[in-house]
């Protein structure tokens, strides 16, 4: 008889068929098509199942499933779909956004204390001399929680966070040294929409010994592979263009398979940001329309650039795809289109004001990539923790608007931008 498959070898098989397809039927068919464990069922179930049960311990030894905070099959297909999409070795899929940039950065900026005795762990604490001091490199705008956990947690547990201005590559050389264990890059920038080149980044760091981590949230692999350009690990916000119906919570890593183990069955096992089987199906769901959804998203929101740039009560319109953006070669080159975030800002602070609540349509919230266009008042609502030097730093000034343009009629959004400008 025929030695069964291991759930192993069936996975490297059916990989090798995932890594064939397109992008578009990846999104549809990878991670779930043929599902090992419900192989006729068009959509996969909910495992909600905290554990998993065998027949003998033989069995128990053998199995790939023990515990749900390390191992669930709906987030096992969601990981593989996501790894396919990357063209990257393994994917975890976690609790939120924010859990994939912690727990991949966590994975790279510890030393790993092997099985000492206590006495001997002082060694490997933080010195007090900085040439001994873990540092990473970050861009001066980026999402503002990932800005606030490196500006203030990560001191307090013994890594310097270095700003540079990452658009200048000089300044980046300049900050890296044999102490730089990360690059931490998110392209585009949230909310400044600043592009960054990961190639040259990443050649840079890799030449210090050191790793490079992207933050593609704004993007997604419909618009750009960082993987492809060199970087060794992706991290991304699921609960936005991935998931796109603005329903559930979600992120990512992506990365090589030997790391990946390290977060799931070290840092996940140990911190507990787990997703639930729920949210992991919705992502499916989700995923699975993808480049449709980016497509529309990248024409809305060129359309409303420029609308925008042409409006006189506009003082300024950042998006990408704009021949005035100062990184539109950088985005040209290592995007596939412009996405669909832009910034821009109004005249005066009370015009702006004005402007917000006159918007009908459009809706004024936080959060992003979505069916649904949503609009922030910047400083006052996901830069409201930020102090004053930090909103300089950042160039998020009283007058500041970051637009998720969603997927209504273009001709309708502009329309209600336009009686809201022209009311002011
Ligand atoms: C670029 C970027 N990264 C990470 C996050 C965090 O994601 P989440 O809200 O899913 O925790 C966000 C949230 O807005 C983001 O914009």
């Amino acid at each position: 008889m025929a030695e069964k498959k291991t759930q192993d070898q069936i996975n490297r098989e059916l990989r090798k068929d995932w890594d064939k397809l397109k992008f578009e039927t990846q999104q549809i068919r990878a991670g779930e098509d043929p599902y090992p464990e419900t192989p006729s069922s068009l959509r996969l179930p909910i495992y909600a199942t905290k554990s998993y049960v065998y027949p003998n311990f033989t069995e128990f030894i053998k199995s790939h499933y023990y515990y749900s905070r390390t191992e669930n099959p709906t987030l096992y297909a969601l990981d593989k779909k996501l790894a396919t999409l990357h063209g990257g070795e393994e994917a975890l899929s976690v609790a939120s956004g924010m859990a994939a940039v912690h727990l991949a950065c966590s994975s790279l900026l510890y030393r790993r204390l092997k099985r000492v005795k206590p006495n001997k762990i002082f060694k490997y604490l933080p010195q007090t001399h900085s040439e001994e001091i873990p540092n990473l490199v970050m861009h001066k705008n980026q999402y503002t929680g990932t800005f606030r956990l490196f500006m203030n947690v990560y001191p307090q547990m013994g890594i310097e966070p270095r700003i540079v201005d990452m658009r200048d590559l000089q300044q980046v050389k300049d900050a890296i040294d044999d102490q730089t264990k990360l690059i931490f890059i998110e392209t585009p920038a949230n909310p400044s929409i600043d592009v960054i080149d990961i190639q040259a980044c990443s050649n840079m760091i890799h030449d210090a010994g050191g790793k490079c981590i992207v933050d593609n949230t704004f993007a997604s692999p419909a618009l750009q592979k960082p993987l492809e350009l060199g970087a060794d690990f992706v991290v991304e916000s699921l609960t936005k263009y991935i998931n796109g119906h603005g329903d559930a919570m979600g992120g990512v890593i992506i990365g090589p398979k030997i790391e990946l183990q390290k977060i799931r069955y070290f840092w996940l096992e140990l911190e507990g940001q787990v997703m639930s089987p729920f949210s992991a199906w919705l992502i499916l769901r989700g995923c699975r329309t993808l480049s449709v959804r980016m497509k529309k998203h990248c024409e809305n929101a060129k359309q409303i650039a420029n609308f925008l740039e042409s409006h006189p009560k506009v003082a300024k319109v950042v998006y990408p795809g704009l021949e005035s953006h100062p990184d539109h070669s950088i985005a040209t080159k290592q995007m596939s289109d412009y996405g669909g975030m832009l910034g821009f800002e109004l005249k005066s602070q009370e015009e702006s004001l004005d402007f917000i609540n006159h918007l009908k349509i459009i809706k004024v919230g936080v959060s992003l990539g979505d069916t649904t266009s949503l609009i922030e008042y910047t400083s006052l609502m996901t830069g409201i923790d930020l102090s004053s030097w930090e909103k300089r730093l950042m160039n998020i000034s009283d007058t500041h608007f970051r637009f998720s343009i969603g997927l209504e009629d273009s001709q309708d959004l502009i329309n209600d931008l336009n009686q809201a400008l022209n009311q002011l």
